[in-house]
């Protein structure tokens, strides 16, 4: 199959989030099953074209948006033997953020990424690359499907492709002012409410539900999360529509990136069966974030956007009594709300040699507390996937989460009778939770050091690879075929 993946953002170009992750492996390991998968990506400036040695390929390109034509330049480079495609235009792309400036979310991002889209589609036209699949990701591409459908439903040239659109994180729908919408070009017919209207305001993610040939989002029960509210985010309704072309794919894991036995990150490699690099890493951990260097306690370590997703803000109300009632020690990696960033960012110099942090974005130690840690917490309100937590596992530090989304369905519950799982559980996003589970693993580390072990080699032991789930897209594409052939 010919397949175009669109997305905001693909590793190793550019990032903020696990989106990235998935769209920079996925095509990779879909080209190993044959097909012939390319990538989509705005130029940003912060994407250096001789760093990737990026050629142009089409210039100029003209992009129709609503009544007026807008022209950029095509470029064209490649990572993993993925052909990879920038769309170039200085005015929308060309700043020092991806979709905000730090502070403030862009003005113009329902401008940026509804020509993006669009150009998405014209890019094939003029490389006389004629997709059967356009696989959309989030809400930055979500008008793809519609314009498929809006604009080339029979178009000879597309006559054929279905779009297939995945939510990686359904709180983020793209939701603009209305006089946004004449420059999208969608049609006033299409402003109404099961489309793109919402509440006056037009709703990139909610035309994509509806105009997709199939949806999937991360993890299946992240899926069944959406089905209903809270967790649908006001979109349960539209996705009950789509129930049966709706899909739960668990992301899987780049091991060429994530694997302690060759990460060229940390000081020193280690597998199940020789822990003693984990020790090294340990060691180093311990130090660059000025803790105590000692073998026999437990670093709980944390990687992480700091946003009311990830639950920080109830670890924040319990974090001190952890510290003060466990002897234990935590390390702490992250960016994003101001107040958060401030919290965590002064903790260490409340416990010193306890609690460690680096406020602000750093692969290295990222992969270093994946290593070096005894546990990695993940308390989210709520997870579509997570990638962390796998990550965790393949090191085998346990992971300690809140039952939810993709954390649910990756990391198994700790039996104390039996001594099996790879992790810790909670349900209940409050500060005793957290304290209580926290205990749990900490006393487990202490006490039931046989078991703690014997979970470590266990999570070890998981396989979360993509082509596993690279197949499952493949069913999910055939699908969509079927689906679009019905809208003839
Ligand atoms: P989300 O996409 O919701 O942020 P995921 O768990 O899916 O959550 O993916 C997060 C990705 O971003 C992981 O690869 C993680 O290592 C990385 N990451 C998050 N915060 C940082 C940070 N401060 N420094 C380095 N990497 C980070
Ligand atoms: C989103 C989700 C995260 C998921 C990632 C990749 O950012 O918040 O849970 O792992 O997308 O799919």
């Amino acid at each position: 199959m010919k397949i175009l993946f669109a997305a905001s953002e693909a590793v190793p170009f550019v990032k903020t989030g696990g989106l990235a992750d998935v769209c920079g492996a996925l095509p990779k390991y879909l080209r190993k099953l044959g097909h012939d998968v390319r990538l989509v990506l705005p130029r940003y400036w912060a994407i250096n074209r001789e760093q990737y040695n990026l050629k142009s390929v089409i210039s100029p390109l003209s992009v129709q948006m609503g009544n007026c034509n807008v022209w950029c330049e095509v470029l064209e480079g490649a990572v993993d033997e993925v052909p990879v495609y920038f769309i170039e235009h200085e005015n929308f792309f060309g700043r020092a953020g991806i979709y905000d400036d730090g502070r403030w979310e862009y003005g113009d991002n329902a401008e940026r990424f509804g020509f993006f889209a669009r150009a998405c589609i014209e890019l094939c036209r003029n490389l006389n690359f004629q997709p059967d699949i356009i696989h959309s990701h989030d809400w930055q591409v979500a008008l793809i499907p519609a314009y498929l459908k809006i604009w080339h439903l029979h178009d000879p040239f597309f006559e054929k492709t279905a779009s297939v659109f995945t939510i990686h994180n359904i709180a983020y729908q793209g939701v603009f002012h209305s006089w946004f919408y004449p420059f999208l070009g969608l049609g006033h017919e299409n402003f109404v409410e099961p489309k793109f209207e919402n509440y006056q305001c037009v709703n990139f993610m909610k035309g994509a539900i509806f105009y997709a040939d199939c949806v999937s989002t991360v993890s299946p029960s992240y899926a069944n999360e959406i089905l209903s509210e809270p967790g649908g985010n006001g979109l349960s309704q539209y996705l009950g529509r789509r129930r049966e072309d709706l899909v739960g794919i668990l992301n899987g894991v780049d091991y060429d990136n994530w694997n302690p036995e060759t990460d060229r990150y940390t000081p020193e490699y280690y597998s199940a069966n020789d822990f003693s690099g984990k020790a090294i890493c340990k060691r180093r951990l311990q130090q660059e974030f000025l803790l105590e260097v000692k073998g026999k306690i437990p670093v709980i370590g944390v990687v992480s956007r700091l946003t009311d997703q990830k639950g920080f803000q109830v670890l924040a109300a319990i974090i001190k009594w952890i510290v003060r009632n466990m002897v234990v020690q935590f390390v702490f990696l992250g960016s994003g709300e101001k107040w958060m960033e401030d919290f965590y960012g002064g903790l260490p110099a409340k416990f010193p040699g306890r609690i460690g942090a680096w406020i602000g974005y750093d692969t290295r130690k990222a992969h270093l507390i994946e290593a070096g840690s005894d546990f990695f917490l993940m308390p989210s309100l709520f997870e579509p996937c997570g990638l962390n937590q796998i990550y965790s596992l393949k090191y085998g530090t346990l992971p300690i989460v809140r039952e939810t989304g993709g954390l649910k369905d990756t990391v198994e519950q700790y039996s104390e009778t039996l001594g099996t799982g790879t992790g810790f559980r909670f349900q209940i996003l409050d500060p005793m939770s957290i304290y209580y589970t926290i205990g749990w693993a900490v006393s487990t580390y202490y006490d039931r050091p046989q078991h703690f072990m014997a979970m470590r080699k266990e999570a070890m032991q998981q396989n979360f690879n993509w082509i596993d789930s690279a197949k499952k897209y493949e069913t999910l594409y055939h699908k969509a075929l079927d689906r679009r052939a019905s809208w003839q």
